[in-house]
């Protein structure tokens, strides 16, 4: 079967390749791809890796052989799922704690977009408890996990502030958000604070300002450093508010809590009936590969660019 590999001398550095059919263990089922959608923290990681390696998390596909023990969806089922590497391949041996079954109406391209962004988001703003009647900021908006990040915080009951980059990028995340603030650093959000969370991965500048938007007994959630890890920040402020928090969120750690078949199902059904919407960019046929790679990584993408097989 054919799974895309690191190369480097390939267009955006990846490839095509034959590989070995998947050999499902007993917990796994046998599913067939039919859309993968592309994250930047794995196409930054496969800048890093050798050649014959085989990058994906998100897919949605067909299962065409339950797994042995009984568990998971059967033979058939059409499903959303992930894998920690090695997804963007025709067929995948996957676990079936990490596959949530679809209905009919919600389309393989538009259910590959949910693993990692969505559950990100899911899971990240999960970490305030209730957002009944909170406010809260995201920053990063217009990018994969923004953009379900400001619709959930919404689904939710907060008032939901978006920060967004690039100007040209504001009117896609407008439908999505309470309010939509333009800006290369977390000042320009400051009219709709004090935030009582902040869903924060763009680091450097932008993670110290985000600090100083909390409100009292507010938490930040750091997840990404789209734009740079290092960052300074006033220290005396942050805590003279009083209560101020900030979580380290790495979403392979929270999937140990709750896995990603029950976020996914969460999602799944939001997405089915149609109080989440998926904001994608483009849809590419899996021959251009690399070309999608090398736009996401150039940050020609808002929201999420999916690939089919
Ligand atoms: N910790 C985890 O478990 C976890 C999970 C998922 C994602 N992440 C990380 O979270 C980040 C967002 O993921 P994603 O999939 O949503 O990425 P994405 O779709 O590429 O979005 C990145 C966002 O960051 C913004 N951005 C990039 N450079 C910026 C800069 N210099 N200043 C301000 N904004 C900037 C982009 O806006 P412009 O294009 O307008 O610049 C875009 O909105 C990534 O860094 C990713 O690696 C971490």
């Amino acid at each position: 079967m054919k799974a895309v590999v690191v190369e480097r001398a390939a267009p955006g550095g990846l490839n095509l390749s034959e590989v070995p059919d998947p050999e499902p263990l007993p917990f796994e089922a046998l599913v067939r791809v039919g859309a993968i959608s592309l994250n930047l923290g794995e196409v930054r990681r496969t800048k890093n890796k050798p050649d014959g390696w085989r990058p994906g998390w998100d897919f949605a596909g067909t299962v065409e052989r339950a797994a042995p023990d009984g568990s998971g969806p059967p033979a058939g089922a059409r499903v959303v799922g992930m894998l920690d590497e090695g997804a963007w391949a025709e067929r995948l041996a996957v676990p079936t704690k990490n596959l949530a079954a679809l209905s009919d109406g919600v389309t393989f391209e538009r259910a590959a977009t949910l693993p990692i962004a969505g559950l990100t988001a899911l899971y990240a703003l999960g970490k305030r408890g209730s957002l009944l009647g909170r406010r809260v900021l995201v920053t990063g908006a217009s990018g994969g996990v923004g953009i379900f990040a400001t619709q959930l915080a919404r689904l939710g009951g907060a008032r939901a502030a978006a920060l967004v980059h690039r100007p040209e990028k504001r009117d896609a995340v407008v439908p999505y958000a309470d309010d939509v603030y333009v800006g290369a650093d977390a000042s320009a959000a400051r009219d709709g604070g004090p935030y009582d969370l902040i869903l924060e991965s763009v680091g450097g500048e932008v993670f110290a300002g985000a600090l100083q938007l909390l409100a009292r007994d507010g938490l930040l959630v750091t997840f990404g450093t789209s734009a740079e890890s290092r960052s300074t920040i006033d220290v005396a402020p942050f805590y003279a508010h009083g209560g101020r928090s900030i979580y380290g969120f790495i979403i392979f750690h929270e999937l140990e809590r709750e896995p990603a078949g029950l976020g996914l199902a969460r999602l799944a059904a939001l997405l089915a009936a149609g109080t989440l919407d998926v904001h994608i960019d483009d849809v590419l046929p899996i021959a251009r590969i690399g070309e999608a790679a090398e736009r996401l990584w150039n940050r020609g993408v808002t929201g999420k660019l999916v690939v089919t097989f």
